[in-house]
């Protein structure tokens, strides 16, 4: 969510009434609600409410992906599988900033919005069979994982790391997240992490940071009425949203 500050609790020292701040919290679909401390930051003046509200988890879950599970380092080859969406929209332009070289996959109609993003490489995942074609990573950043693990894995360098962020949502896949990834980590000797993005004051300052340097831009989609959420969250939920989805007040 992005707002104003309209009053702030006891004790609070980092915002005052009238701060224009973005972040996340419970009950953010809503004109005013109750937000806490270490969980928004002062919204970059050059940033639009919507663009702001656009950010925190999603560049969040990126960043985290990236720098704490994928442990990207500059010069790495990364592969962004579902570049085109919420998540790796923020992932193509971290993983640039950060000094990787990018390979983004999305579907034909995303692959000129990713290149402009920053991407080095676009692939169209209807027509080519990525996965197969010899070329290996060093790190694998997954928004889309609808395939069967041993396709990344095909991917990466020997010391590769492959991080699941989401796709699949079946009672499968979470299985295989939480117990069968460790155990094909072990044994093939690839690692490969699945994370839940943890929201905290320190890496929504950076996103803060990023945006106010031009580093990162937030895409945005479609944009909604409160009154018609319902139907935001149904197109989100289609899985080829181009960016964000924001809705407005
Ligand atoms: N781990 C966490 O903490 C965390 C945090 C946030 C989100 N998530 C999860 O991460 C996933 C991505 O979130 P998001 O907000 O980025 O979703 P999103 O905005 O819907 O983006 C989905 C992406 O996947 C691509 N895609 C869809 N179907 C595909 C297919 N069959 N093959 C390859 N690519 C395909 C889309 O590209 P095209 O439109 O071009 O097809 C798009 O780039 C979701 O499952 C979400 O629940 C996890």
């Amino acid at each position: 969510m992005a707002g104003q500050v309209e009053a702030v609790g006891k004790g609070i020292t980092r915002f005052k009434v009238g701060d224009e701040v973005f972040g996340s919290g419970i009950g953010s679909f809503a004109e005013s609600g109750c937000f806490l401390e270490d969980k928004i930051v002062l919204k970059p003046a050059s940033l639009t409410f919507e663009q702001a509200a656009a950010v925190p988890v999603a560049g969040l879950t990126a960043l985290q992906a990236l720098r704490d599970h994928g442990r990207i380092q500059a010069g790495h080859e990364v592969l962004i599988h579902g570049a085109s969406g919420g998540v790796g929209t923020f992932a193509v332009q971290i993983a640039k900033a950060l000094g990787a070289r990018v390979t983004g996959v999305c579907s034909e109609r995303n692959l000129e919005m990713v290149q402009s993003i920053g991407a080095d490489h676009v692939i169209n995942y209807t027509k080519e069979d990525f996965w197969r074609s010899g070329k290996r990573y060093d790190l694998i950043v997954d928004n889309a994982a609808f395939h069967s693990i041993s396709k990344p894995l095909r991917a990466l360098k020997p010391t590769g790391i492959y991080v699941l962020v989401g796709g699949s949502s079946s009672t499968a896949s979470i299985l295989q997240s939480l117990i069968i990834n460790p155990l094909i980590s072990k044994i093939k000797g690839r690692k490969v992490v699945s994370f839940m993005a943890n929201m905290n004051w320190t890496d929504l300052a950076l996103l803060k940071e990023l945006l106010e340097a031009g580093k990162i831009i937030p895409v945005i989609d479609r944009k909604y009425s409160l009154s018609d959420a319902p139907q935001a969250i149904r197109y989100v939920e289609e899985g080829h949203a181009r960016g964000k989805v924001v809705l407005t007040m």
